[in-house]
């Protein structure tokens, strides 16, 4: 079964909301993603059968800040993350985007790793930027200069 890619803004906000959840359900404010929010993000979601993750994106002139990017649990490690990051990375270089950011916890070593890979460096830190159910945690903010 081959692998598709849908705007996210077609994506079905139930399945954005449901992946969102249920990856960030240690996290205290979880709020409910609007459709008119994302109506205005660019990104992708990545789906097989089933709904594997998205990503998306606030874009400003030529700036992104990534707001958000999930792979399902049961699909990590498999490199679905990279094929939908550099399709994601591409499509918004063709339409001018320049320099990507995004905030990761700092306890969140994995994704700091998949980032590093892709050449994103460390240019700030938020202090208890994310609100736990364990209490709260810093973030790294990190840039990708294209
Ligand atoms: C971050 C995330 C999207 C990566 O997706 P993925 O499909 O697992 O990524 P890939 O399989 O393409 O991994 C590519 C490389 O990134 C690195 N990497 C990814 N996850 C890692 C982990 N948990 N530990 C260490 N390295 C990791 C590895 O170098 C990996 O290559 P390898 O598997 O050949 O060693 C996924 O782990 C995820 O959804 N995490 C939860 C949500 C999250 O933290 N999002 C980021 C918020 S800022």
């Amino acid at each position: 079964m081959s692998l598709t890619f849908t705007d996210i803004k077609k994506t079905s906000i139930e399945k954005i909301n449901l992946l969102e959840n249920e990856s960030f359900e240690n996290f205290a404010n979880s709020s409910k993603i609007k459709k008119s929010f994302i109506s205005k993000v660019e990104g992708f979601s990545i789906n097989q059968r089933f709904y594997i993750g998205h990503i998306y994106a606030n874009m400003v002139a030529d700036q992104a800040d990534i707001v958000s990017f999930i792979i399902k649990d049961k699909y990590r490690r498999q490199g679905f993350g990279t094929i939908l990051f550099v399709k994601f990375i591409f499509t918004l270089k063709c339409k001018g985007v320049r320099e990507f950011f995004l905030e990761v916890s700092e306890k969140n070593i994995g994704a700091q790793k998949f980032y590093n890979k892709f050449g994103f460096k460390k240019i700030g830190c938020r202090k208890n930027y994310y609100k736990t159910n364990s209490g709260k945690e810093n973030a790294y903010l990190l840039k990708l200069q294209t």
